[in-house]
């Protein structure tokens, strides 16, 4: 789609040399210095240096400190929103394609910066390399498919038609100014996404970023200025959700907000926005998943194995795509669950900085305080099938486990981490799997591995969710490409990367002129 408008975002070759030696030197570099995450809201000020700052530790090793974050206090949030108010007309009256130079300004910047994001993107949020590499192709993606729907139906207006003597045109302007609050597991690629999206639209941005990864944001949003769009348009506001969150989308200056986070935190904002005074808003959320694969005695085992390895564990599990519920066909499940267990017991877990490293830590000691525990207080419903051992050291690791559910009964809320739950069905029940994953209420990715035509074919039919992969893994949807985002509690839509994502961030102008 848009073919020579839409370059493909640059990959890292990783089985040639020069190309990783390459981009281990630029890890390296970019690592000896220390990384800020501090609050930018126009030109002005500031005081962050003598405000006292938080020494951020790698999620792989706490001895090491990535850098220092200052959050944002009140005087910071009312410059944003006042600025942002302010800035918000200009920036909409801008002529669309020269907003998307911008946009290809940005993904050229972020090109260019590659090594440097990954190395950041490591150490921060404890990516390994591959998934560095995706985290700063997707952004790329998004800037330039967004860029080019800006050109296209965003500048100037569209001719309608009418009766003699009447003139009707159609017009898509920015609403004001958007709220964009991130999570910290695409801490480049959805930022940059919804931020992108917000200010392609027309709209004066206010980025606030997980409070696990303002560092990330910051950067992102500095290349964002390099590239030209204007500091009166875009803040970014480090912090967490209480104290940052909360306060931006209870103003009534705020035109709209786009959430990617949990599920109870948009349930929380929703309930501010039908509480508080001000017009009423868009609120483009995308929340968590109970994301399931059916597995058939027609699959093709090694390649089940190969894509439940991918869906489960890849970026420890902390994708919101990422498997939770493997229902495997009684015939085959023992086969399928003694090559599981073999795959799992190949996983190297290690520090995201090695280029051999399959599963990295999670985010924080939260997130793996919450993980055990959860293993713990089920131990009684979940039978281990394998679970990794854990290297040494100081990291926040969680090791791999497939576990089996006697009963869908037993699932309780999503496990954001690398635990997969197996539940054997048989075959004649096949349609009885189906209604048990529609009545999760959740709806985001969805798998299904069998040879046969039919049963594909009915099952997809039926299953409600917003990405279906048939006989492949169900991670690493592609902009553009695989538009992205779910249904029910898994989300509002419409879908990132998607032909109608950015329409949600301006508002339609119709008018009608006597001529
Ligand atoms: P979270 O809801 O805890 O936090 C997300 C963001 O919301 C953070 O920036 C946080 O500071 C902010 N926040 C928290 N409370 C707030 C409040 N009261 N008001 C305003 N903002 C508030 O989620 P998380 O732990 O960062 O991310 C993991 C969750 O995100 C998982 O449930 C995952 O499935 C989901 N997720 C969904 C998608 C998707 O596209 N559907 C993508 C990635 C992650
Ligand atoms: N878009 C991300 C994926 O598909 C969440 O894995």
């Amino acid at each position: 789609l848009y073919g020579e408008r839409r370059p493909n975002a640059k990959g890292v070759d990783l089985s040639d040399i020069r190309e990783l030696d390459a981009l281990a030197k630029g890890m390296q570099d970019a690592d000896a210095q220390t990384w800020r995450g501090i609050p930018l809201i126009g030109g002005g000020q500031t005081d962050f240096d003598k405000r006292s700052a938080i020494t951020v530790k790698s999620p792989a090793n706490n001895d090491i400190s990535v850098g220092e974050v200052v959050w944002s206090n009140e005087d910071d949030i009312e410059a944003a929103l006042a600025g942002a108010a302010a800035a918000a007309d200009g920036w909409s009256a801008t002529p669309g394609r020269e907003r998307a130079a911008i946009l290809r300004r940005y993904a050229d910047l972020l090109e260019s910066h590659m090594a440097e994001l990954i190395a950041l993107c490591a150490r921060e949020a404890g990516k390994n390399i591959g998934d560095g590499v995706a985290e700063v192709r997707e952004a790329v993606d998004f800037c330039r498919y967004y860029a080019c729907q800006v050109e296209d139906e965003f500048d100037g207006e569209m001719l309608l038609p009418g009766p003699t003597g009447e003139r009707n045109t159609y017009r898509l302007v920015g609403r004001g100014v958007f709220v964009c609050i991130c999570p910290w597991n695409f801490p480049l690629a959805i930022f940059t996404g919804q931020v992108t999206a917000a200010l392609a639209a027309g709209n004066a941005v206010i980025a606030k970023p997980a409070e696990q990864t303002c560092l990330i944001g910051h950067r992102a949003i500095e290349l964002m200025h390099e590239a030209g769009v204007p500091r009166d348009v875009l803040y970014f506001l480090p912090g967490d959700g209480p104290s940052v969150g909360a306060k931006l989308v209870a103003d009534q200056r705020i035109a709209g907000i786009a959430f990617t986070g949990s599920l109870a935190t948009a349930k929380a904002i929703n309930k501010t926005l039908a509480e508080r005074d001000g017009p009423l808003i868009p609120m483009i959320a995308e929340t968590g998943g109970q994301n399931a694969m059916i597995v058939d005695s027609s699959a093709l085992i090694e390649q089940v194995v190969a894509d439940v390895i991918r869906s489960g564990f890849q970026s420890a599990g902390q994708r919101c795509s990422a498997l939770r519920v493997l229902y495997v066909q009684n015939d085959i499940a023992d086969t399928l669950l003694t090559m599981l267990s073999g795959a799992m017991a190949e996983l190297s877990i290690d520090d995201p900085w090695k280029l051999s490293t399959d599963v990295t830590p999670v985010i924080d000691a939260e997130a793996r305080d919450g993980l055990v525990d959860y293993v713990e207080k089920t131990r009684q419903k979940l039978d281990t099938i394998y679970a990794c051992e854990l290297p040494e050291g100081n990291g926040t690791y969680v090791a791999p486990r497939a576990v089996e559910l006697k009963s869908i009964d037993d699932l309780g809320e999503e496990q954001f981490g690398p635990i997969v739950h197996v539940i054997r069905y048989e075959a004649e029940n096949i349609d009885d799997v189906v209604d048990q994953i529609n009545q999760l209420g959740y709806g985001l990715t969805f798998g299904i591995h069998s040879r046969i035509d039919t049963t594909v074919e009915r099952v997809v039919r039926r299953i409600k969710v917003g990405n279906a992969y048939v006989n492949r893994n169900m991670i690493g949807a592609v902009v553009g490409v695989h538009p992205f985002g779910g249904e029910g509690l898994s989300g509002t839509g419409p879908k990132a990367g998607g032909p109608h994502y950015l329409h949600r961030f301006a508002t339609e102008r119709a008018i009608s002129r006597d001529t």
